[in-house]
């Protein structure tokens, strides 16, 4: 079957020519975007991604391409076309087509574009029994990090840093040596007191919806947090690294630039989180 891509108003093949050459998401990258995890058929938090997108648009001063409610439509439809019901849905908005100036006229028409794919199973599985490996690279992005914005080159030179390197996550490190978030993840450790630690959502990090899921859900789990940054040090001396993102939620990270976290295996701590999460997404949806 092929994939089937909703591009500014029309379901298209994904292979079909659909964007102008001038559309500024691709000449500027200026242009925001949403990954929302499936199951079931439906995405996971809708409205917490939604609620994102939407400030993300309104901190760059780019138009909503439509209402929520017609947004929940496209995203339907795309999945049913796609014949998706466990994968992800993407959702793209540029901010429209124009000469290419480095300012933009008033009154652009955005462009939306939503494509989805199927994920397997047997990946998530697999990380989740054995963990995954980070290296750390320098953090070179700018001061706006909370906006998910499609502009993303230090964020691919850093996972193919770590693809180079034999492993599937880079975590980022300010020039003070503190952690800021991964390539596509938030970062998590479990301190040597046990305490719960993710850096801060200021303008350092994105503000994963796995990120504000879990920390609504530390009470209930009798786990102590503390929104601070930590350092590459700390985290090596950890008990437990992990990473969250609506791809696969939780990544328990198990090696830090070749050294071993604790013993090298997944941790308590990220299998009780895993356990809670997956309970919220399938009743949340
Ligand atoms: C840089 C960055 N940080 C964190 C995340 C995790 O965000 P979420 O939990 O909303 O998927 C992502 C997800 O794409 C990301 O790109």
């Amino acid at each position: 079957m092929s994939r089937i891509a909703y591009v500014d108003g029309v379901y298209q093949r994904i292979d079909t020519p659909g964007i102008h050459v001038e559309d500024r998401g691709y000449q500027f990258a200026d242009g925001v975007y949403e990954v929302c995890a499936v199951h079931n058929a439906r995405p996971v938090d809708e409205e917490a991604h939604l609620d994102r997108l939407e400030r993300s648009l309104a901190e760059l001063d780019i138009a909503a391409p439509m209402s929520r409610a017609a947004m929940k439509i496209v995203v339907r439809e795309t999945l049913a076309r796609n014949r998706i019901r466990n994968g992800i849905i993407y959702m793209q908005v540029t901010r429209g087509v124009a000469s290419r100036e480095h300012n933009y006229p008033s009154g652009l028409k955005p462009v939306l574009v939503v494509t989805a794919r199927h994920t397997d199973p047997a990946r998530r599985a697999s990380v989740l029994r054995a963990g995954i490996s980070v290296v750390t690279v320098p953090d070179q992005r700018w001061a706006r990090c909370d906006i998910k914005s499609i502009s993303l080159l230090p964020n691919v030179l850093a996972r193919q840093a770590a693809k180079d390197k034999g492993v599937q996550e880079a975590w980022q490190v300010d020039a003070d040596g503190m952690v800021t978030e991964g390539a596509a993840t938030n970062a998590w450790i479990v301190d040597s007191a046990g305490v719960l630690r993710t850096r801060p959502a200021d303008g350092g990090i994105l503000n994963g919806i796995v990120r504000q899921t879990i920390i609504g859900l530390v009470d209930e789990l009798g786990l102590t947090l503390e929104e601070r940054a930590f350092s590459v040090e700390e985290a090596l001396s950890a008990r437990e690294c992990f990473s969250t993102a609506s791809t696969l939620a939780v990544f328990p990270v198990v090696n830090i630039d070749g050294q071993n976290i604790g013993d090298g295996k997944p941790g308590a701590v990220a299998r009780q989180i895993v356990n809670r999460y997956d309970q919220h997404s399938f009743i949340e949806i």
